[in-house]
């Protein structure tokens, strides 16, 4: 036991060395990559520089994503492929399993004598086998205003994937960039090569382009307005029991967990089983964030009471029918408007104690379902879903969310609308 532990130890600090010769000029505190919603899919998708040649691949941001996976059977040419040998350190950092020999013609995504993994489309949970491989992958460094000079870690870990299991992303992407928290997601791995902090945020937005950051702040935004200044915070929780398609035996979720404990609509507390809000000893219950989720999926029996609360506290407005996948919709000429969207009871999910919370303002519950109409944007997840409470994409729009690995907490901005400012407004003209 103490034997494995320690060898594991020593594997992950001879490999960190090894990923630690990036070749920027200087070294980068932090980077920056611009991130697209694709308006049919509803996905995320950020632009990352791969390969030598460089290039520039369009990948599906998934928060509770192991590492980052593309197709290699579309045009993959590059002179630092490297597949990672049976046996290797790096297969070890990734938990491969297995070790194989390839029997079509050999290039990337098949060699013989490598580990694999088994790379997972988290839209269509499906999962499949691919090889395990190390290749350059650039992102622009930054100041926290602006991007810098592209910075390049030479020996990026990541997965082949078969171009199958593309089936289901946006029509434009590549693949998928996981940011869950194993070693060699893309936080924690772009953290070992550049020697910054395990620490990474989102921006996401509707409008073009958002921006996620790896490493600390400054994330400076337009007008001036700096974004990381003062945040929320709140405990990270890891959930013990795999959520993924595929899970290794005692494997944790690698996924983002938050502790809500009740939910308020307009400061009244919402009755719910609170049961459901736990996360219980086989890994059912609790609440998660979910890039691949567009809007926050509720418990039935939880959709039920908040959609009921809100309704109630909106009581003197009539509702239209119903638009799905929504049920609570208003004619938009018969709500207000304020600063931080229509003027609607305030949503709150209650944290670690009554006066932490994240405060749900109408630009984040009410969505343009159809002409006209606005719908609050949570979604009915059944009876018995895995998880109870899946905060989506549209419900982090314009809100600045650091997930900080090494303390485990999560900072959170509420809407960045009553800074005067959005997530489309990081400066993403070069000087470079
Ligand atoms: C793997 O090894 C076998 C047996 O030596 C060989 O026939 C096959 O072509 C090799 N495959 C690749 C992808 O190199
Ligand atoms: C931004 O805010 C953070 C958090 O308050 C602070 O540490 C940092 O110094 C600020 N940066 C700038 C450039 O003002
Ligand atoms: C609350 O939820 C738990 C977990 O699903 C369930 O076992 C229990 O019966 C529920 N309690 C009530 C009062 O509905
Ligand atoms: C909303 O209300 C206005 C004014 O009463 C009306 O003209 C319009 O048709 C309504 N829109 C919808 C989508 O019901
Ligand atoms: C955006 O950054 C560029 C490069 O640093 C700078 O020249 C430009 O003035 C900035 N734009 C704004 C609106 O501040």
């Amino acid at each position: 036991m103490a034997m494995a532990s320690f060898l594991r130890r020593l594997l992950l600090f001879s490999f960190l060395l090894s990923l630690s010769h990036s070749s920027a000029a200087t070294r980068p505190d932090a980077l920056v990559v611009p991130v697209k919603k694709d308006p049919s899919t509803l996905q995320y998708v950020a632009r990352i520089g791969q390969r030598t040649p460089l290039a520039l691949l369009d990948l599906v941001v998934d928060l509770g994503g192991r590492f980052l996976w593309v197709d290699c059977d579309t045009d993959y040419a590059s002179s630092t492929y490297r597949p990672s040998r049976c046996g290797s350190a790096q297969c070890s950092l990734a938990r491969a399993t297995g070790c194989g020999d390839c029997s079509s013609p050999p290039g990337p995504g098949c060699n013989n004598d490598t580990c694999g993994v088994s790379p997972e489309n988290p839209v269509t949970r499906t999962s499949t086998g691919g090889e395990l491989a190390q290749d350059a992958l650039s992102l622009h460094s930054t100041d926290g205003s602006s991007p810098g000079p592209l910075a390049t870690a030479p020996r990026f870990l990541f997965s082949c994937a078969p171009a199958f299991l593309l089936q289901g992303l946006a029509a434009d992407a590549d693949g998928v960039a996981g940011f869950g928290r194993t070693n060699i997601a893309l936080p924690t791995q772009l953290a070992a090569a550049f020697s910054f902090h395990r620490v990474f945020a989102t921006c996401l937005t509707s409008i073009t382009d958002g921006v996620i950051f790896f490493g600390d702040g400054p994330y400076n935004l337009l007008p001036n307005v700096n974004a990381s200044q003062s945040l929320i915070y709140t405990p990270l929780l890891v959930n013990p029991v795999c959520t993924a398609g595929t899970c290794t035996r005692d494997e944790k979720s690698v996924e983002y967990f938050i502790g809500v404990k009740h939910i308020k609509v307009n400061d009244k507390d919402v009755a719910l089983n609170k049961t459901l809000l736990s996360i219980d000893s086989k890994g059912v219950g609790g609440t998660k964030l979910s890039t691949v989720a567009p809007y926050t999926v509720l418990e039935s029996s939880i959709h039920k009471a908040v959609t009921a609360a809100f309704a109630a506290a909106l009581g003197g407005v009539r509702r239209t029918a119903p638009v799905a996948p929504f049920e609570v919709c208003y004619n938009a000429s018969d709500l207000g408007s304020t600063r931080v969207g229509p003027a609607v009871p305030q949503i709150d999910l209650v944290l670690q104690n009554e006066g932490v919370y994240w405060r749900i303002f109408g630009a984040n519950s009410m969505v343009s379902a159809a002409d006209g109409v606005l719908c609050l944007g949570f979604v009915d997840g059944g009876p018995n879903p895995r998880t109870s409470i899946v905060i989506g994409g549209y419900q982090m729009e314009d809100n600045l969310l650091q997930f900080d690995l090494a303390a485990s907490r999560l900072g959170f901005s509420s809407s960045l609308l009553f800074r005067q400012t959005n997530c489309a407004n990081f400066n993403f003209t070069s000087t470079a």
